[in-house]
Order: structure tokens, then sequence, then C-alpha cells
């Protein structure tokens, strides 16, 4: 997901551009660019690599003059990530520079336009259509003014979109619009930001406009207009960000994925307690009721990645305590499955960043197919969200590493409250089994907090392990589900291979991998089926494989079998996943420190990834 900063007011800025892209960089990028407004002229430096080649070339932004600029970080969609194709783009005549953050879907059809009109490209990319678009435009009808070059433009461009955009002739005037993509309005005194998130501005100001479809920003340093797509001006309501600038920092941790993960009892506790009142849960849904889940017939949870992890382990909750039957569909694939909805059908959307682009565009399948759409996200006016007909907010603060970790706990405790609502609902869950499923989840934190207290000795098995080529994750039922999500944990920060398996699969295929020194983690937690794991663990065992369990503490037979048990403290059924996340979390964690992977911001991936 690229990362977009812009800045007006009366200081140099170049170096405030520099250091508040720095605070973008979780976000995934290959690429890096600034351009300044210097009297009437455009300047714009950018380069392959990470924010420090630019602040080299730059001086730190030092040596580019002017108040007014935008920057960027770039994560490649359209052409390869190099100097070429990295944002800012300048426009063919220097009238314009633009950074982008999303994808202009029509961009062949528009580069075949402007190449009618005497334009010709350096770059690959789409950003660069969008640029000589919006300059071509301008030029065509220099009367009406930037703005109206604007307009006129994204009623040309589809696909999904966050534009910063500085005009040569207009050096005291920052733009800004979006479509699909997110971005913020940062109101300063005597100065004002535009960013792709709160971390980037939030040294300067904590008074933001969060920008809502075909918005577009105006911003001089001592004026804020917004208008929407007809050029009517709106008066948008100013969020007062609460975030402290360390709250967004390590806090003293050395990754932020491992203070995200020892944050996680506070977080599932912001996120429970203001939902729970005198046995009751309330989740604040104001459209979907309870007679609507009393007819719904089918529940789709649609997602990417983790989150559709998370989806995984609802459905075992959702299907146990409502007998509604539960699809989990990848987004991606969701979208085009002529997906089978009708007015019953309720569709529960999963995302921390609430951007994820395939996640919203199978929402908008599942609205336009007459479901009814409940989100569960993270981030407070995202346009999942916005788009959702009812939302539940994860209090789970920013989450700045890329794997992420609170979040999912977070989205699992609010899976826990909505199944035991959407339960109560249909008179399958009684006031008393509710009494006692809440009371479960009241002591979750605090049982969490003491199983991540012993983290060292998973650092000691992470020290047995970490050189390992290929890691298999084993599971049965909900032990299945969690397989999935170790299993990436794993992968995506320590780059070793590793595939989740349902155990009972195994020996239809997969078992010809295992052989002497494979190692296999078998989760066996579901009690129902301890024996079958055994019998599995047992299975691989015989082909010279190395088993490293997890289990509730006192599991006839684990401690027999497998060579080394993670174990989890004996707990209500109810809340087992939540503990037995954390080992998984910490294991995968530990195996990439001792890589020395990267692993806040690990290769190929970005925090939310806001393109097809
Ligand atoms: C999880 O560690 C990954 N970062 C990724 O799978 C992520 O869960 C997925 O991209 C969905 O993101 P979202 O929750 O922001 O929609």
């Amino acid at each position: 997901m690229c990362g977009i900063v812009g800045y007006i007011g009366p200081k140099q800025a170049a170096p405030l551009i520099l250091e508040a892209l720095e605070k973008l960089e979780y976000r995934g990028y290959d690429s890096s660019g600034i351009a300044i407004a210097d009297g009437n002229k455009l300047g714009v430096v950018k380069a392959k690599g990470r924010l420090s080649v630019l602040e080299e070339m730059t001086d730190c932004g030092r040596a580019l003059p002017g108040c007014l600029g935008i920057g960027h970080t770039r994560w490649a969609t359209h052409g390869e990530p190099n100097d070429v194709n990295a944002h800012p783009h300048l426009s063919q005549h220097g009238e314009v520079a633009l950074v982008h953050n999303g994808i202009v879907e029509n961009y062949i059809e528009l580069r075949d336009f402007l190449t009618e009109q005497g334009y010709s490209f350096m770059s690959e990319t789409d950003t660069e259509i969008a640029a000589n678009l919006v300059e071509h435009l301008y030029r065509s009808n220099r009367e009406d003014g930037p703005e109206a070059a604007i307009r006129e433009a994204l009623s040309l461009i589809s696909g999904a979109f966050a534009l910063g955009i500085i005009f040569a002739d207009h050096p005291d005037t920052l733009y800004a619009v979006r479509k699909d993509s997110p971005l913020i309005v940062g109101v300063g005194k005597g100065e004002n930001f535009i960013a792709s998130d709160v971390p980037a501005i939030l040294k300067h100001t904590r008074q933001v406009i969060r920008l809502d479809e075909y918005d577009m920003a105006v911003l001089t340093a001592g004026s804020v207009k917004i208008y929407n797509r007809y050029g009517e001006e709106l008066h948008k309501n100013i969020e007062h960000i609460q975030w402290d600038a360390d709250a967004a920092e390590k806090g003293g941790y050395p990754h932020f994925m491992l203070k995200e993960i020892m944050e996680q009892p506070d977080v599932i506790r912001s996120t429970v307690r203001p939902r729970v009142r005198d046995g009751r849960i309330d989740l604040g849904l104001s459209h979907i009721s309870p007679d609507d889940i009393m007819a719904c017939d089918r529940i789709f949870i649609v997602a990417c990645g983790s989150a559709s992890y998370v989806g995984q382990v609802a459905k075992h909750y959702i299907e146990r305590y409502t007998r509604i039957p539960v699809t989990v569909e990848l987004a991606s694939e969701f979208r085009y499955s002529n997906p089978i909805v009708t007015d019953r059908t309720i569709a529960i959307v999963i995302s921390q960043s609430g951007e994820t682009i395939d996640t919203l565009f199978a929402l908008r399948e599942a609205k336009s197919r007459g479901a009814h759409v409940l989100s569960i996200v993270n981030v407070v006016g995202s346009t999942i969200a916005n788009e959702s007909e009812d939302v539940i907010y994860t209090w789970a603060g920013p989450e700045i590493a890329v794997a992420t970790t609170k979040a999912y706990s977070a989205q699992l405790s609010v899976c826990y409250l909505l199944a035991l609502y959407m339960g109560h609902c249909r008179h399958m869950v009684s006031d008393s089994e509710l009494k006692d499923f809440l009371n479960a989840i009241e002591e979750l934190p605090g049982l969490m907090r003491s199983l991540l207290e012993k983290s060292d000795y998973i650092k000691y098995l992470a020290s047995l392990h970490f050189s390992c080529r290929n890691i298999y994750f084993i599971g049965r039922n909900i032990d299945h589900a969690l397989a999935l999500e170790g299993s990436l944990k794993l992968k995506e920060i320590s780059y070793i291979f590793s595939e989740a398996y349902p155990a009972g699969e195994l020996k239809h295929g997969t078992i010809s991998l295992i052989e002497p020194g494979s190692l296999v983690v078998a989760l066996c937690t579901y009690s129902p089926l301890t024996e079958k794991m055994i019998s599995n663990m047992r299975e691989v065992k015989a082909r010279g494989a190395v088993v490293l369990a997890l289990a509730t503490e006192g599991t006839p037979g684990v401690e027999e079998t497998a060579d080394q048990v993670m174990w989890i403290p004996k707990t209500d059924p109810f809340v087992l996943p939540s503990l037995a996340i954390l080992p998984l979390q910490l294991f995968a964690y530990y195996v990439a420190l001792l890589k020395g992977c990267d692993i806040d911001k690990p290769r190929n991936l970005a925090k939310s990834v806001t393109v097809e």
C-alpha cells in the first residue's frame, strides 16, 4: 500500500514531508519521492529503495526550498520498482505533480487518448497517465482552474485512487481527492496536511478530517475546504485523534510485532468490556436487527489472509450457537464466484485496515446482491467500515507490524461476542449459558498475560528449529483453523516454507513430503479429537518427523508422543483459541528474530493491500 503526504504552510516543506513519510514506512514500499513547488516551478526528486536514499539525495530535504509539497512511498502495482516508476509523477509540460495510492484501471484507454493529444510517457505506471490527464484538462480550460480539471479527470478515471496534486502556477494550494483509497486532511495552525494515515502527521496536529468517496480537499496555509464531486462545499466534522505519538512507536520493545503481541490482553479487554453489561451483549448494531438474525438462513464470512483465518475459527462458533450455515470465503475469490446471496444472507466482512481492496470489492458484491453487511474493522472511518450496514470496531489501536497479531485476537473476541449475541437472538443460547461464556471471556486477558510471561520457553523452542527449511502445521476442527494462522505468521516473517494441513487429510498425499527431520507442529487443543491427533503425531513420527505439539496442560498421551510441547493452561474451551494462538505468534516471532529477518516490514508485503 502506498503512502502519501502533503504540506502547505510557512515551513520548508521537504524536510517535514520526508520525516512524515518515515511514519508511513510500515505500509511497505519499494521506492519513494517528493515534489516541491518553488516559485512557479515544480521540482521532483525520487528513487528506488528506502527513504534513506531520498534523504541522502536531498540533504534530508534541506536542499529543496519551497513551502508546498507532496511526498510518496510506492508499493509497486503497474511497473516494476525503479526510479522512473517512483512517484511523484510530473506531467509532460511540468505544470502538474501528482502522487497516487490505488489503481487507474482504465489507464490504457487514457494513455491512448493522451497520446493522440501529443503526450508521451516515461514510465510504465498508471499514475503518470493521471498526472498528464490532469495537466491536459487544465491546459484545455485554464480559466476554470485546477479544481475543475481535477473533477473532470475524476469523472474519466475508473479504479481506486487517493491523489495528492500540486500545480506549478498555484504555489499556495494543495489539492487532494479520494475514491476507494484512504486519505486524511490534517488541520494545523497556519499550516495544513494530507496523509494516507494518521501517524504521518501526529507530530504536527491531532485534528483530522477523513475524506469520503469523491471528496476533494483544497488546502492553503490558512484554509481547508472540502468539496463533493459536484463542486459543492461540504462541512466535515473534525476528528480529534487521541493516540499519543508513542502509541505508534515501539514502546520499548525491539519490534512493533512483539509490542503488539504483548498488548493483546489489554486489547481484548478494551474490545470486549464496553460491549458487555449485566450479562448482556450490546454490539451497537443499528441496522441489522434481531429479526434479521432470526430470518437469516446463510452467513458468508469474507476476508483476506489472517482475517479470513479468524473467520475459519468464527465459523465453528457461529454454527455451533446459531445453527446457521457459515461459509468462509477469501474475498478475492468471493467476488468472482457468483455467490448465492439473498436478503436473508448476512455477510460478515473482517478487515484490520478496513481498506483491503479485495475485501472492499467483495463487500460491494455481497451488498449488490442484497445481503446484510456487517463488518469487523480496526480503523475507524475506513472505507469498509463506512460502506457496511453495521460495523463492530476492534479497539486494538494502530497495528503497525505488517504481520497482524493484536488485531487478529481482537477480531476473534468480537466473533465470540457475535456468535453468542446471534445465538441468544435465536433463543439457542440461554441467559445462564451466556453468563458462563461471558465470565470465561472476562477471565481471558489474565490467562493471556500469564501465558505471555512464559515466552522464554517458546524462544528456546525457536532456537531448536529456526534453521528448518519447511515446517508443517497440522490440526483438526478449530485447531486446523488455528494452524492456518500459525503457518501464515511463520512464513510471512521468517520466509520459511510452511503449510497448514487438516491432520486427517495428511495421509491422502501431503504426508509424502514428510522426511527425517521434518518439523511438524501438531495442534491438539480441541479435546474431542485428541486421540485422533495422537495417532496423527505417531503417523508423522513414523516417517522421521520431529513433532512440536501445542496442547492444554494435562492432555493425555501428548507428552509421551511429541518431542516437545507448547503447553497452554487448562481453561474454558470457549476461549481456548485466544490462548492457543499466542505460542504460535511467539514461535514465528522468535524464529524470524533468530534468522535476522525484517520482522515489522517483511519483504514483498504491505500492511494493507489496496490493489487487486
Ligand atoms: C496478516 O499477518 C497479513 N498481514 C495479511 O494476511 C492481512 O491479514 C490481510 O492482508 C488482510 O488485511 P486486512 O485485515 O487489513 O484486511
